[in-house]
C-alpha cells in the first residue's frame, strides 16, 4: 500500500508572541515554524495590553520590561512557556507562573563575560571620573588644567573591591580585579567553595564588614523583595567617604533617594549605576549629581551577546513547544518530561 502525503494540508503553526523587537533574521526564522505576533515597533506593552497579547498564544519571548504575573496570565490558557531574554527574572512572579503550569526560562551564561566587562568599565569610569572629565573638555574648561584642579579620581589598583553577589558575573568581576592588583572581598547568600574562593583570590566578609572596608562596592546580586533597598542611608553611612558604589544588578537594591542625598552631601565619593528603581525613570535628584555615571541598563549590550541571548531564549521556547526540557528552565517543577 502506498501512503500518500497531502502536501497541501495546512501545517499547524503554534502561535507565539514576541513582546519586544528582536533581530530581524531571528524573527524571520521563527516565522518559518510559528505564527508570530511580534512587536517590532518595540513600544512597551501596558500590563493590560500584555494580558491581551498573551491570549491564545502557546509561547512568549519577553524581556525585563514585561511583568508576568497572575493578572497578565489570566485567560492565557494555551500558554506553555515564557522565555525571558535576560538572565535576571525579577519581572517573573515565578510562583504564579508555576501555578499556571507554564514553564519560565532565562538566559544565563551567555552574558557573563560581557556583563562583567561592563561592571568593571563602569567602576573605572566612576572612580576615575571619566564622564565628568568629558563634560569638562566639552565645556571648554581644559585651559583650567592644573595639578590640583583636574577631576581627581580614586585608584583602582591595589585598592579593595567588595563584591556583593558572587555568582557567575560577580566572580567574573573579581577575576578582572585581580589583574589590577586589587584585594577582593565578597558577600553572598552562601559562601563559595574553597576552590572558587581560591580562583578569585576572594575573602568572604559580612555585609557590614565589606561596606566598612571596601574602596569600591559593586552590586551583582538578583533583586528579591527581601533585599529591596539593601543599600540605604544606614548602609551608605558605613562606607568610606572615598568609596564608590556600583550597581549592575537591578534597580531597587539601592534606595536611590538616599543615594542621591549621600552623593550630594559627599558621604561617598561617587556612584556608577546601570539600573534604577522604576527604570526607565531615573530619580530626579540623581540626575542633579555630578559625581555619578549613569547608563541605561546596557551591561549585556554587545551585539554578539544580545544575539546569543535572543538565540538562547528561542532555544528555550522551541524546546518547550516541542515537548522537550528547555535548557534553562527556572521552574523545574512544571516539567513533566
Ligand atoms: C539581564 O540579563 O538580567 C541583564 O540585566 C540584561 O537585561
Amino acid at each position: 500500500m502506498t501512503i500518500q502525503v497531502n502536501t497541501t494540508a495546512p501545517v499547524h503553526k503554534p502561535k507565539i508572541l514576541v513582546a519586544r523587537a528582536i533581530f530581524p533574521e531571528a524573527l524571520a526564522k521563527l516565522e518559518e515554524s510559528f505564527e508570530v505576533q511580534s512587536n517590532q515597533s518595540d513600544r512597551i506593552f501596558s500590563p493590560e495590553e500584555l494580558q491581551k497579547a498573551l491570549l491564545g498564544v502557546e509561547g512568549a519571548l519577553v524581556a525585563g520590561s514585561e511583568r508576568i504575573d497572575a493578572a497578565t496570565l489570566s485567560g492565557a490558557g494555551n500558554l506553555k512557556v515564557v522565555a525571558n531574554i535576560s538572565v535576571g527574572y525579577n519581572n517573573f512572579d515565578v510562583p504564579a507562573i508555576t501555578a499556571a503550569g507554564v514553564m519560565a526560562t532565562n538566559t544565563p551564561d551567555v552574558l557573563t563575560d560581557t556583563t562583567a566587562d561592563f561592571g568593571f568599565a563602569l567602576l573605572m569610569a566612576t572612580a576615575r571620573r571619566i564622564t565628568e572629565s568629558e563634560h569638562w573638555v566639552r565645556a571648554g574648561k581644559w585651559d583650567q588644567w592644573s595639578i590640583v584642579n583636574n577631576p581627581l579620581g580614586m585608584d583602582l589598583h591595589h585598592s579593595t573591591i567588595g563584591i556583593i553577589g558572587m555568582g557567575r558575573i560577580g566572580q567574573g568581576i573579581a577575576k578582572r580585579a585581580l589583574s589590577f592588583g586589587m584585594n577582593v572581598i565578597y558577600h553572598n547568600r552562601s559562601r563559595l567553595s574553597a576552590e572558587d574562593e581560591k580562583a578569585c583570590c576572594a575573602t568572604y566578609a559580612s555585609k557590614e564588614e565589606l561596606l566598612r572596608t571596601a574602596d569600591h562596592v559593586v552590586l551583582v546580586l538578583p533583586y528579591t523583595l527581601q533585599n529591596h533597598h539593601m543599600i540605604g542611608a544606614t548602609e551608605i553611612a558605613l562606607m568610606k567617604p572615598t568609596a564608590t558604589l556600583i550597581n549592575v544588578a537591578r534597580g531597587g537594591l539601592i534606595d536611590d533617594a538616599a543615594l542621591a542625598k549621600a552623593l550630594q552631601g559627599g558621604k561617598i565619593f561617587a556612584a556608577g549605576l546601570d539600573v534604577f528603581e522604576g527604570e526607565p525613570q531615573v530619580h530626579p535628584e540623581l540626575l542633579k549629581c555630578s559625581n555619578i555615571v549613569l547608563a541605561p541598563h546596557i551591561a549585556s549590550a554587545t551585539e554578539k551577546t544580545r544575539r546569543a541571548m535572543v538565540d538562547l531564549a528561542i532555544q528555550n521556547l522551541r524546546a518547550a513547544l516541542d515537548g522537550k526540557k528547555p535548557p534553562s528552565l527556572i521552574n523545574a517543577e512544571v516539567w513533566k518530561g
